[in-house]
């Protein structure tokens, strides 16, 4: 059953030969960063290769709120900044729509001003914890109103003067860690974030190509100590945001189970906390090749060519969890095609995010006919590699709860199936990859959303 009116059924077809060279749309991530840090920033910031995508579009909004001036010149979009401690009160709500990232960072930019501002979503959004911000915000002299649990809506108050803190963080989450250190710009003294577990880095990296003090130790167990010290001034940047890593992971699966596959994406991230799915698939005997490994903008990257390839079932270690956590579902999906059984451990986090991810990958492998097992914070996949059987002939859908990458991903598995796979709704797709039909009907894949 669709999940509303708006909501937009597609269904996957099995396809062979996917080929062609493509760009994955900029990195989700480093997009709400760099309109983030460019609208608080004194000067320009221009930037190119920005996703366009409705999550990150929504962070633009809200920095317009507050004070800084976006506009887009052809492909380039032209931030005003307002300077670091000078963001305005927003007048009305700030709408963050499916966007974790938008909301958690910018309640820790803006939570600690004087002044009141409060965060609200969509369905989905409105349902994910938010007191794994709201607690250091708190200790920083925050006052906080929120529906019950933490949840939005919330409206948070700062204090005349913050306090800086020394925060460890209690969960692997680069959210958390870059709230508590957008709170640290607008407070005085040295803001601290012990981070037991390394997450993606792109706050501590752009903060300081922004002009931010901030300094990172990394002991001999790993556990880094992130440095930042408040009020100093932030100077407006040049910024070319690389292909999302995330979302090459749709053309990459698809090509790696579509027979006869041979693709290449051009221009993605490598950043070594985002490519714990390379790595993953490269052990599962996956072909692909790196390419014109480059430094662009403080940034690895490279072009991918992938082929088609024979997959075999591993265990994927929980450390990896981290530089791979939005990759899992489109992992249990190229999983449900190798020869064997894959373990995936410590998936926890899955479990609060654009949905429960780990139930919905699941319930939706186990209803196009995948032997999986759900546990608490771990998934086992019994693989097909011809992927007979799988797909489900009576057209049955898919319940995607608002998440873009539980439709991606069963769409991809749709393209390697011997029955057709359906999704209840594609909309939110547009949410992190609106290019996503175009991109892979023009690889070849048969994919298709109903007419609205
Ligand atoms: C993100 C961090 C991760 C990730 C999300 C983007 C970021 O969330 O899942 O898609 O840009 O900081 P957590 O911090 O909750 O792990």
């Amino acid at each position: 059953m669709p999940q509303d009116i708006h909501s937009r059924p597609a269904t996957a077809r099995r396809s062979t030969n996917l080929s062609g060279t493509i760009r994955v749309p900029g990195d989700k991530s480093i997009s709400h960063r760099a309109l983030m840090f460019g609208g608080l920033a004194a000067g320009e910031t221009r930037i190119t290769g920005l996703l366009e995508g409705e999550d990150v579009l929504n962070t633009g909004r809200a920095m317009q709120a507050m004070g800084a001036r976006i506009e887009k010149t052809g492909a380039e979009w032209i931030i005003k900044g307002v300077g670091n401690g000078a963001l305005l009160a927003p007048e009305a709500p700030l709408d963050f729509g499916n966007a974790g990232t938008g909301s958690r960072l910018t309640m820790g930019l803006v939570g600690v001003y004087n002044f009141e501002s409060t965060f609200i979503g969509d369905a989905s959004l409105s349902k994910r914890p938010m007191g794994r911000i709201l607690d250091p915000l708190r200790q920083m002299g925050v006052q906080v109103k929120s529906s019950e649990g933490d949840r939005l809506p919330v409206t948070l108050h700062g204090p005349e003067t913050a306090s800086p803190i020394i925060y460890r963080v209690p969960m692997a989450s680069a959210q958390v860690k870059s709230a508590v250190l957008l709170a640290g710009l607008n407070a005085p003294g040295i803001t601290t974030v012990i981070e037991p577990v390394m997450t993606r880095d792109h706050t501590e990296k752009m903060l300081a190509g922004f002009g931010a003090a901030l300094s990172v130790e990394t002991d001999r167990d790993g556990v880094r100590t992130i440095s930042l010290e408040g009020q100093g001034r932030l100077s407006g940047q040049i910024i070319d945001v690389p292909g999302d890593p995330s979302s090459t992971a749709f053309p990459l699966v698809a090509a790696l189970i579509v027979p006869g596959s041979d693709i290449t994406i051009g221009n993605v991230l490598m950043n070594p906390t985002r490519t714990g799915l390379i790595l993953t698939l490269q052990e599962m005997g996956a072909d692909i090749e790196i390419l014109e490994r480059r430094l662009a903008g403080g940034e690895d990257v490279a072009d991918l060519r992938v082929r088609s390839s024979a997959l075999k079932g591993i265990t994927v270690p929980a450390e990896r969890a981290p530089s791979m956590i939005d990759e899992y579902p489109v992992l249990a999906v190229a999983a449900a095609f190798a020869d064997g059984t894959t373990v995936m451990l410590g998936l926890e986090e899955l479990r609060v995010k654009e949905s429960d991810r780990l139930s919905a990958v699941a319930e939706g492998l186990k209803l196009n006919g995948v032997d999986c097992a759900e546990g608490e914070a771990s998934l086992t996949v019994r693989g097909r590699p011809d992927g007979k059987g799988l797909g489900n002939a009576g057209g049955s859908q898919i319940r995607t709860h608002l998440d873009h990458r539980i439709a991606m991903s069963f769409l991809v598995m749709g393209l390697a199936s011997e029955h057709p796979v359906a999704v209840d709704d594609s909309t939110m797709i547009a949410t992190s990859f609106p290019e996503f039909f175009d991109l892979m009907t023009r690889l070849g894949a048969t994919i298709e959303a109903e007419d609205c």
